[in-house]
């Protein structure tokens, strides 16, 4: 997941340090971000917002734009606080904007005696390192001398982080008012962070954000380089079903950056930025009596904020609710709360006002109304037919539209000139019987290229790429990569879509594999005592490209059996060892990692050939299980007990030896 709230014009105070910003607007709360996909930006600036219930004043800084040395300087501003909101990213990493701030603590000896502090921490428990960067930043700032002014909060995004932040708010504030002797001034205060702002009537076409990231026009003037903030717009050349019937669908789509300069690696991510459902949006038009192609601009009423606009403004309500805003995933509370000011029903008010109380009461309810009937912005207002909120307010609130990432599934070697993503539709029925269809994947199963020839399939070839449906990308390097030396044998466990990454590595050895054959055939005799002792020089010896062993899973052979033509091509040339897992054709469920306990020999073999493992898929249970087993593979076939073949397991993580590429 990746930040793409741009700061799209910053403010001249951008210049100060943040010291200097608080002394001058008399702040004495900053609240530190960071962010990498919106919500730990969303709950600081909930914080900083609470600040003035209890006298105090807070602020929002983007560590990246400050320079956190100058914390050493905060104890000197009265009753002063910083709250950090650090969300843990991919493998236990600092999110892209507090990359610096994490080396700072990490490398400085800063002195921060007299700091006040306190952290809340998002994370998700799906992943190994839960929340590691929250636990790091409340650690480190206590070992530098600071002082913790409350205990640290941990959020599980794979639960219910909203609940778990509510929570940990509510006992937050009064240990605060404790700390610095302070009172609560009593009611919320629901003070707008944006102002409606004038749009001059005569303002030309192309000033105006038709949906761009960042810049306006991006989309009808592409330029190079192509990256977060200025996608390109791919041509959509393939777009396939891979499943044999059933009821659900994958696609196979080939995206061409054959004019775009753009350049993968095997393993990479691709993230394509997805609409909502125009459906959606004018429904929202229409329940809310509102002309979507009215254009409009919400300015920040905190000249030193250093985001201006919430998203790229102005633009028509139709925008940015088709492009900037998420309307699909269920309502935060503090939405409820604002939204609860907008209905003369006081049966509704007290309703939602009650969901936002971290009470048992309140928390229930909000779990079972909000979170598990997944109630997105639609549900709420159409439930609810007294409310009467303006739009512009919704759209303040609700947060941004993420793009989405898939792993490139093919290899720049074989197909340099295209990016194969494969992808599952999302399509499921929520409690109170709403179809709930995946934003990005439904999108995109309607981007299909015009049939040419009987086929769908296009070439791209010139004057037909302009037919072409085109979607806006950009490549996410990964650290989900081959062997340095092809020799090295690599197994990898993909079940479902998690074998994406995988055929592209199956490409580029079949690839590297043919390359050495081109030299032709040389053959060698060679003989010795025992293969396992002193085959000298084995390695370079027995094989140009190492074994190639993929353990696939999915429900039915002749089902969802993806890219079985390509797989057994594979196998039939020698460049990949296949073991298949059919889930449910039988009686007994076989999964992958059944596969891999049956095959323990083969598996240990290749650790002590130096080999490398990879995951990729369900991060929920298939990854946790194929560790599991992995650790049974040790202890039974290394005798190693549960502890060291779990740090052998680290030590081979830390080689790159072993590697997840897994989602939730
Ligand atoms: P959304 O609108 O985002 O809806 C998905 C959400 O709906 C889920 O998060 C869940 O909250 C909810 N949901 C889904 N099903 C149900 C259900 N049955 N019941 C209740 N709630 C449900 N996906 C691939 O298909 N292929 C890939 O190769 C791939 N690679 C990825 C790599 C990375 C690094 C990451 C982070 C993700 C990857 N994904 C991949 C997932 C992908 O990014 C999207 O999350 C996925 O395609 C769904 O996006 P969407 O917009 O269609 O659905
Ligand atoms: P199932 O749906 O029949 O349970 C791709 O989704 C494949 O992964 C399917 O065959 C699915 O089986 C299987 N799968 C489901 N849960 C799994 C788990 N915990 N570990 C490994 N594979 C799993």
């Amino acid at each position: 997941k990746l930040t793409v709230a741009p700061v799209l014009e910053r403010s001249e105070s951008m210049d100060q340090s943040f010291i200097q910003k608080m002394r001058n607007t008399k702040r004495n709360v900053v609240v530190f971000y960071g962010s990498q996909t919106g919500t730990a930006e969303e709950f600081a600036t909930r914080l900083a917002k609470d600040a003035s219930r209890y006298g105090m004043k807070g602020m929002v800084a983007d560590p990246e734009e400050c320079e956190m040395d100058k914390l050493t300087e905060l104890k000197d501003i009265e009753n002063s606080l910083a709250i950090f909101c650090m969300a843990t990213y991919g493998e236990g990493d600092p999110t892209d904007n507090a990359q610096e701030f994490f080396e700072f603590l990490t490398n400085g000896e800063e002195d921060l005696n007299g700091l006040k502090f306190a952290v809340f921490g998002l994370g998700n428990k799906t992943y190994e390192h839960y929340n590691s960067m929250g636990i790091f930043v409340d650690k480190r700032l206590e070992e530098l001398g600071g002082e913790r002014v409350f205990e640290l909060g941990l959020g599980d995004d794979d639960a219910n982080i909203e609940e778990d932040f509510v929570t940990w708010r509510e006992k937050f504030w009064p240990a605060v008012c404790l700390h610095f002797g302070v009172e609560a001034t009593g009611e919320n205060v629901n003070t707008r962070q944006y102002a409606l702002t004038p749009v001059a009537e005569d303002l030309p076409k192309e000033k105006i954000f038709t949906g761009e990231v960042a810049r306006v026009g991006s989309f009808n003037r592409q330029k190079p380089p192509y990256d977060v903030k200025n996608p390109y717009l791919a041509p959509i050349k393939v777009n396939r079903e891979l499943h044999n019937g059933g009821d659900r669908s994958c696609m196979h789509i080939e995206l061409d950056i054959s004019e775009s300069k753009l350049r993968y690696e095997t393993g990479d991510h691709v993230a394509i930025y997805p609409i909502n459902n125009p459906d959606t949006v004018e429904k929202i038009g229409q329940r809310l009596g509102v002309d979507l192609d009215e254009v409009f601009s919400l300015t920040n009423v905190d000249e030193d904020a250093s985001k201006k606009h919430p998203f790229p403004c102005p633009c028509s309500y139709r925008t940015a609710l088709t492009h900037y805003v998420d309307l699909t995933n269920p309502l935060r509370t503090h939405v409820l709360g604002e939204l609860s000011e907008y209905t003369d029903k006081a049966e509704d008010k007290e309703f939602l006002q009650k969901m936002t109380h971290a009470t048992e009461e309140g928390k229930k309810l909000y779990q079972d109304w909000v979170f598990k009937a997944h109630r997105n912005i639609l549900a709420v207002l159409e439930d609810l037919p007294s409310l009467k909120p303006p739009l512009d307010h919704i759209v303040e609130l609700l947060p941004r539209l993420q793009p989405r990432f898939y792993s490139i599934s093919s290899s720049p070697k074989v197909h340099p000139k295209s990016i194969h993503v494969t992808a599952v539709l999302v399509d499921y029925i929520t409690s109170t019987n709403r179809q709930m269809k995946g934003v990005c994947t439904s999108w995109l199963a309607n981007k299909k290229p015009p049939a040419v020839n009987g086929t769908s399939d296009q070439d791209g070839g010139d004057g037909l790429k302009d037919l072409l449906p085109r979607v806006p990308i950009y490549v996410r390097k990964s650290q989900f990569r081959l062997p340095f030396r092809p020799s090295t044998p690599v197994v990898m466990i993909g079940p479902g879509t998690g074998v994406a990454p995988f055929r592209g590595f199956i490409q580029e050895r079949a690839y590297l594999k043919n390359e050495g054959r081109m030299v032709g055939e040389t053959t060698l005799y060679f003989g010795c005592r025992n293969k396992a002792v002193d085959f000298i020089y084995s390695d370079e010896l027995s094989r140009m490209v190492g074994e190639t062993t993929l353990y696939f899973g999915c429900r039915n052979k002749a089902v969802d059996f993806i890219y079985s033509d390509e797989l057994s091509e594979f196998e039939k040339s020698g460049v990949l060892t296949l073991h298949t897992a059919f889930s449910r054709d039988q009686e007994k469920k076989v999964y992958v990692q059944h596969l891999m306990d049956q095959n323990q020999e083969q598996i240990w073999n290749l650790l002590n050939d130096n080999g490398h493992i990879y995951i990729c898929g369900d991060a929920k249970n298939m990854a946790k299980e194929v560790h599991a087993v992995l650790v049974k593979i040790l202890t039974s076939k290394g005798n190693m007990s549960e502890v060291a073949a779990e740090d052998y397991i680290k030590r081979l993580q830390s080689k790159g030896r072993y590697s997840a590429d897994v989602w939730s």
